[in-house]
């Protein structure tokens, strides 16, 4: 079914308009961005102290103009790629805006890298904004919309927005897997496990009370399988323990968001499974127009988070690498992974798939 017909039938489901409606004078989308640096456009450049920056060569060499902008890839992320379908302007970062700006009313994103669900979480970049300190912003944002527009238009637009929010790969990769850290020293994975579930309890909570409604989690990706990890292991394989801790995560996630959707009134959360998505592109990256999935296309710093070198050589042909750097997908990637992410928001006879619960 053509793509337009879908997408009037998915805003009429999330916006509460009908279909014929919104081809004309459809009030446009709001979206609010929380996560890390694969969904991140540039809050970090903010930050003078962050180690978690990207905004140096050649990140962003397959961006507009070819220039970097704190956007953790050669090219678009996912969440950009996702604003293009949905026919909106890919929301800017937070800090660079002035917090009474009316660009506000059209959405924000707040991703941060090295961001984590737990405040502790990518301690060694010094400066980052965990979930909390993104919720404490929106928190802000909530107030200005409200002096703007109204109590009621706010909660209105705060209502019907779409909240994006991936979290979860820095508490495992930048905290929990690594041994030096207290929390690797102090809790088994089961324990771990557990605080995620319950401080991620209290996130989600706290969105709704501010007056989120529409919230879909972005589950994470079989991180035992990004160059990071792997090498890591004797014969550069992916590291089948961590996968499964993944998996754990993003079944006990889903289990929470299934809870939520009872006990929050009017909540719709989703779960946005895309774990087999990116494991089928690892494994088999042909299937995709890919050649190498197995390290990354620019040369990294082992030391910190797995960046790209500044001015590091690059592979030949970037579309032909599945990762940029040795923790984030390429912008070719990151297009097919948006394509089955935004296919999955539709059911295949155009009916929305934009319900409470599972999604993939
Ligand atoms: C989170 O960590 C920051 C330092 O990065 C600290 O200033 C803040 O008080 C912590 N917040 C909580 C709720 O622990
Ligand atoms: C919060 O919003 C106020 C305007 O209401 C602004 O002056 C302030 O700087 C904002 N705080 C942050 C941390 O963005
Ligand atoms: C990646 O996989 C290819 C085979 O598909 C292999 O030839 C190559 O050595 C591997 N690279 C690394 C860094 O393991
Ligand atoms: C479309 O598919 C969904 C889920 O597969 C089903 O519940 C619904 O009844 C279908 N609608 C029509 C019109 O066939």
């Amino acid at each position: 079914m053509a793509i337009k017909l879908a997408l009037a039938v998915f805003m009429a489901a999330i916006t509460g308009i009908s279909a014929d409606q919104t081809s004309a004078t459809a009030p446009s989308l709001v979206t609010f961005i929380f996560g890390d640096s694969l969904t991140e456009v540039g809050n970090n450049n903010y930050l003078p102290y962050s180690l978690a920056r990207s905004d140096f060569p050649f990140y962003g060499i397959d961006y507009i103009n070819k220039k970097p902008t704190g956007r953790f890839t050669n090219g678009r992320t996912i969440g950009d790629i996702i604003s293009e379908k949905l026919g909106i302007p890919s929301p800017p970062p937070y800090l660079s805006l002035n917090p009474t700006d009316d660009t506000i009313l059209k959405g924000v994103n707040y991703a941060s890298g090295g961001a984590g669900i737990l405040n502790d979480t990518g301690l060694y970049f010094i400066q980052r904004m965990s979930f909390d300190d993104q919720i404490d912003y929106f928190e802000n944002t909530t107030k200005v919309i409200k002096a703007k527009i109204g109590e009621q238009a706010a909660n209105k637009l705060l209502n019907e927005a779409i909240y994006f929010i991936g979290m979860g790969s820095n508490d495992y990769i930048n905290n929990f897997l690594q041994p030096f850290l207290p929390d690797a020293q102090q809790y088994t994975p089961d324990e771990f496990l557990a605080i995620l579930n319950s401080k991620l309890a209290e996130q989600f909570t706290r969105l709704y009370l501010l007056g989120a409604r529409k919230m879909v989690f972005h589950g994470l990706g079989p991180l035992g399988c990004i160059p990071s990890q792997r090498a890591k292991s004797s014969r550069n394989q992916c590291l089948h323990q961590v996968n499964e801790w993944v998996l754990q995560f993003n079944s006990k996630v889903q289990k929470l968001i299934n809870v939520l959707n009872i006990k929050l009134k009017k909540a719709q959360l989703m779960f946005a499974d895309t774990y087999q998505d990116v494991l089928d592109l690892v494994d088999n990256p042909s299937k995709y127009g890919f050649k190498v999935s197995n390290t990354s296309c620019c040369n990294v710093d082992t030391t910190v988070g797995g960046l790209c070198l500044s001015n590091a050589k690059v592979c030949k042909n970037r579309k032909e690498y599945v990762f940029w750097d040795a923790f984030h997908p390429s912008d070719a990637a990151n297009a097919v992974l948006a394509d089955r992410f935004f296919s999955k928001m539709f059911a295949t006879n155009g009916s929305v798939a934009f319900a409470p619960g599972h999604m993939g």
